[in-house]
């Protein structure tokens, strides 16, 4: 089982080869298609969508069509769902089938009110049981493997991860991704990733480790210090994506940093339509540009630019500048 280049996977999800230890979060409203093949082009082993609500595939929600795109060279696909209800997520993943995801991963671990309010996402990890029934029902239905991206526990009383990841191990789960904080602290504090460790020397099943992990640095020592088959990064691939070939932001020269922006934007614009392409855009050239210190002025007119003309020659503007200053020692 090797790769184009006659490699060995790094692992196994079942019985699907994974190539690579660094795999791009799943993130809603981040993780669309020209930026997964971004991620995916520049090294992440595979491919998570936004999460999709199981109630929209089975309502046929409009957005739906657009959110389950995906390029053949991004597998292995992994189609994220939501939900709390055992039997609608697996009628809702048995629809997705004839999409041809590689794999099915349910969501145990979003922090937002509109999902855990309803009793998903994090919520979750309130209900082992459920959690047992929603992958017995999955893992018995579905010939794909399925997997689960959890948190460390409600909250700090409640830190049941290595319940709940034995659970999904138990009932033929196939992989657990950790983000290492509870649903509590959100996005808060630091991720911790001993825990994650301690599933790892518990679980059969590869495990994958997420949060906060933002250099190469951390990523080797995150790999190294839990035993992890793989890391999961979200945030920080914004400002680098260049992270999955295993290059930290500061050796990317700005001619780089230009053609991939601009090869990006050229992509969002194709996917969503030139006005809509370019109003997405903006919130990925904040945080690509972030490093290369734009002036305040700078930055808010290129991120109001409301036509792609003005915004390509602000940006060449810019990259002007930026190489035409001296390189200070
Ligand atoms: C804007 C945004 C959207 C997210 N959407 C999802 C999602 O759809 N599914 C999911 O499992 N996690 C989602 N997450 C959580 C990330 O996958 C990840 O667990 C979290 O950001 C911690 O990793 P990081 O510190 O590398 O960003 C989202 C995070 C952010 C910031």
């Amino acid at each position: 089982m090797t790769n184009d280049l006659g490699q060995q996977p790094d692992f196994l999800i079942r019985d699907i080869p994974i190539f690579g230890r660094s795999i791009l979060a799943p993130m809603d409203g981040v993780s669309d298609l020209p930026f997964r093949s971004l991620a995916r082009r520049l090294g992440s082993a595979a491919s998570y969508t936004e999460f999709i609500n199981a109630i929209d595939i089975i309502n046929g929600h409009p957005d739906l069509a657009r959110r389950l795109q995906y390029a053949e060279f991004e597998r292995p696909i992994v189609f994220q769902i939501f939900d709390d209800d055992p039997q609608r997520i697996v009628e809702a993943a048995q629809m997705l089938l004839p999409y041809q995801p590689d794999i099915i991963d349910v969501n145990l671990g979003c922090s937002a009110k509109c999902v855990t309010n309803r009793g998903a996402g994090a919520a979750l990890m309130r209900e082992p049981a459920k959690i047992g029934a929603i992958f017995r029902a999955l893992t018995s239905a579905l010939p794909v493997p399925v997997t689960g991206k959890i948190r460390l526990g409600w909250d700090e009383t409640s830190l049941n991860y290595l319940e709940v990841a034995k659970i999904i191990q138990d009932n033929g789960g196939s992989l657990v991704a950790v983000h290492g904080r509870t649903r509590v602290q959100g996005y808060t504090g630091n991720a911790r990733w001993e825990p994650i460790a301690e599933i790892k020397n518990a679980l059969q099943i590869p495990v994958i480790a997420n949060g906060d992990i933002t250099t190469v640095g951390e990523m080797t020592h995150v790999l190294q210090s839990t035993g992890c088959d793989a890391v999961m990064i979200g945030r920080a691939a914004l400002e680098n994506p260049w992270i999955f070939s295993g290059l930290e932001r500061s050796q990317i020269p700005p001619a780089v940093v230009q053609q991939t922006l601009m090869e990006h934007y050229e992509a969002m614009l194709a996917y969503y339509g030139p006005e809509r392409g370019n109003v997405l855009y903006r919130k990925y050239a904040k945080r690509l540009l972030q490093p290369l210190n734009p002036e305040r002025d700078e930055i808010l007119e290129l991120l109001t630019a409301t036509t792609p003309q003005t915004f390509q020659q602000l940006l060449d503007q810019f990259f002007r500048r930026i190489q035409a200053e001296p390189i200070l020692h």
